[in-house]
């Protein structure tokens, strides 16, 4: 197969099947033998620069990383522990860690849309985008479907729900346009009214969908939803892009899935990005089909992989 050339991780619109299919088999290589891999970013260096929380995809990055030989350096929360405090600006932080301190690759989380973008173009060093504001989150959407391969069987031919906080989530935003690289897939919302996808943030998705004929529904019925998909994707509120605290609070619970109104005779399989905040009850997490850590190890290898074919000589 063809070695895929990237040099930054921007979006998932940057992704065609044969380099998610690279990309995959590289990630399963790994997984089944990570001894074979623990050398060859020797001597390379991450620097994590995040603005906004995270624990998974931090440490995802971190370990990955080290997996793989390399060194990590980071800042988690930018704006109060880095000179951006000082008011200084995004490019002049990038160029520091460039080309001042000649770093091998950048894990940028932002708190604003399009802050990977700006990065990109003015260093040549990888910026891998690890979420931007309400934008994308194109590592977690490829570890997103690197599970749904693993845990279905296929790609092709299949219906996923996704739920919860559709406009601000940038984990469906990156997913959703993945999901448009493959056949027969129905992909249904399931969101309040004013946090679903044609709303603001979203729109740019919808748009995205439609252009790339992208077979989209809304529902706000999730007990029937639920009887109809192979895969459901729930989410979190996401209450950091909520200015008002009245609204948060009208479409907090809205949507709960818990073993009560899962069908029956077919249980489709269950994921979230995480963190969870009460939208999947713990009742669920015994059944087979809840995928959500499991999904986790799959963001360490599927990183692992993306990281060694952006740095190193395969
Ligand atoms: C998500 C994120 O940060 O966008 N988490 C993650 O990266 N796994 C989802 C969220 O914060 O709800």
């Amino acid at each position: 197969m063809k070695r895929m050339k990237w040099r930054h991780i921007l979006s998932a619109e940057q992704f065609n099947r044969n380099s998610i299919d690279y990309l995959f088999d590289k990630a399963k290589s790994i997984k089944q033998n990570p001894s074979l891999y623990n050398k060859i970013l020797e001597n390379k260096v991450m620097a994590k620069f995040f603005y906004q929380p995270s624990t998974r995809t931090s440490f995802s990055f971190d370990i990955a990383m080290k997996k793989l030989g390399g060194h990590v350096i980071s800042t988690e929360n930018a704006r109060v522990f880095s000179s951006v405090t000082k008011g200084e600006t995004l490019e002049d932080t990038i160029l520091t860690l460039t080309t001042g301190l000649e770093v091998d690759v950048i894990v940028l989380r932002y708190d604003e849309m399009d802050g990977a973008k700006r990065a990109s173009k003015i260093t040549t060093t990888p910026i891998i985008n690890a979420g931007d504001g309400a934008g994308e989150h194109p590592t977690q959407a490829l570890l997103d479907l690197f599970t749904i391969q693993e845990e279905l069987g296929r790609l092709d031919n299949f219906k996923i729900a996704m739920i919860g906080d559709i406009k601000n989530s940038r984990t469906v935003h990156s997913l959703a346009k993945l999901l448009t690289l493959y056949k027969n897939v129905d992909i249904i919302f399931v969101a309040p009214p004013e946090i679903s996808l044609d709303k603001e943030e979203g729109q740019k998705t919808v748009k995205y969908l439609t252009k790339h004929g992208a077979r989209f529904f809304y529902s706000n019925d999730l007990e029937r939803v639920l009887t109809e998909v192979d895969v459901v994707y729930v989410t979190r509120i996401q209450e950091e892009y909520f200015t008002d605290r009245k609204a948060y609070d009208k479409v907090f619970g809205k949507y709960i899935l818990s073993p009560k109104i899962l069908p029956a005779d077919k249980v489709p399989i269950i994921m979230h990005p995480l963190p969870r905040k009460g939208e999947i009850t713990f009742a669920v997490d015994s059944l087979p089909q809840a995928a959500y850590f499991r999904q986790v190890n799959n963001g360490l290898y599927v990183r692992m992989a993306l990281l060694s074919l952006i740095l190193g000589k395969n």
